[in-house]
């Protein structure tokens, strides 16, 4: 093989193997990714403004913070659901990228709101619209409210910390496909 067909193969290898770098996902993961995406983002928001202005907050954050944290325990449930009922055969033939990290966002997208779930059952907060409440998921007075919030206060903070180590690796992989897509310089 000469020199030219050799580097022609090197580069189409590359080409392939980077073009897969984030695998193709369908239309209703996408959909999931982002809406779940940008509740979390508002619900870190929301959570650090609640306990910063308290009483003075202009609206009442704390039923929003947590009617919309318990929408995303469903979301995240459905999207796990679809993932393990209808895989998605067009991955098999791939690596999986940063499956630990993905792992552990799934562990933190159900623990964190569950543990902030637990913690306004054990102190007797779940009233939300509506005169509705949120189901029981912990024996009221059971005394480990603050313990369960305080919890759940460390573990948001964790995944924000795992969400900016997520994007960094998003766009990092990104920009290696773009460098690879991009025309020889030679
Ligand atoms: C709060 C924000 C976010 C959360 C909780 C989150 C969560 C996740 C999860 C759980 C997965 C794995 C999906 C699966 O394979 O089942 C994933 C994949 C992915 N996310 Fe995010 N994400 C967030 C923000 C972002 C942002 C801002 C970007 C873009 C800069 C991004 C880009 C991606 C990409 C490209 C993948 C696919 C990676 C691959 O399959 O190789 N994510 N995300
Ligand atoms: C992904 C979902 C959630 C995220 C990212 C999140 C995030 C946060 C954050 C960042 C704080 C502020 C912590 C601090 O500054 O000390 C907070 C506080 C709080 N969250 Fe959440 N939260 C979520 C879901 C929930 C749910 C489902 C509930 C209850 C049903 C809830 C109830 C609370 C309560 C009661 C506080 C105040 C705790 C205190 O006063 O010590 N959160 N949350």
């Amino acid at each position: 093989m000469s020199i030219a067909t050799e580097r022609l193969h090197e580069t189409s290898d590359a080409q392939h193997a980077v073009h897969h770098a984030v695998r193709p996902y369908r239309f209703a993961a996408k959909v999931f990714h982002w809406l779940v995406a940008i509740l979390v983002i508002f619900m870190i928001t929301s959570g650090v403004m609640m306990k910063q202005l308290g009483e003075s907050a202009p609206f009442d954050i704390y039923t929003l913070h947590k009617t919309i944290g318990a929408a995303i325990v469903l979301l995240v449930l459905c999207r796990f659901a679809y993932r393990v009922l209808f895989p998605d055969r067009s991955w098999n033939a791939e690596r999986y990228r940063r499956p630990y990290l993905h792992y552990v966002l799934y562990a933190l997208l159900f623990l964190v709101p569950l543990l902030g779930w637990a913690g306004i059952s054990d102190f007797g907060a779940r009233e939300i619209y509506f005169g509705y409440s949120l189901p029981a998921i912990w024996p009221r007075g059971a005394g480990w409210s603050d313990l369960l919030l305080e919890s759940h206060a460390y573990a948001a903070f964790g995944m924000l910390v795992v969400v900016a180590l997520h994007i960094g690796m998003a766009v990092q992989d990104h920009l290696t496909r773009s460098r690879w897509d991009a025309p020889e310089e030679d």
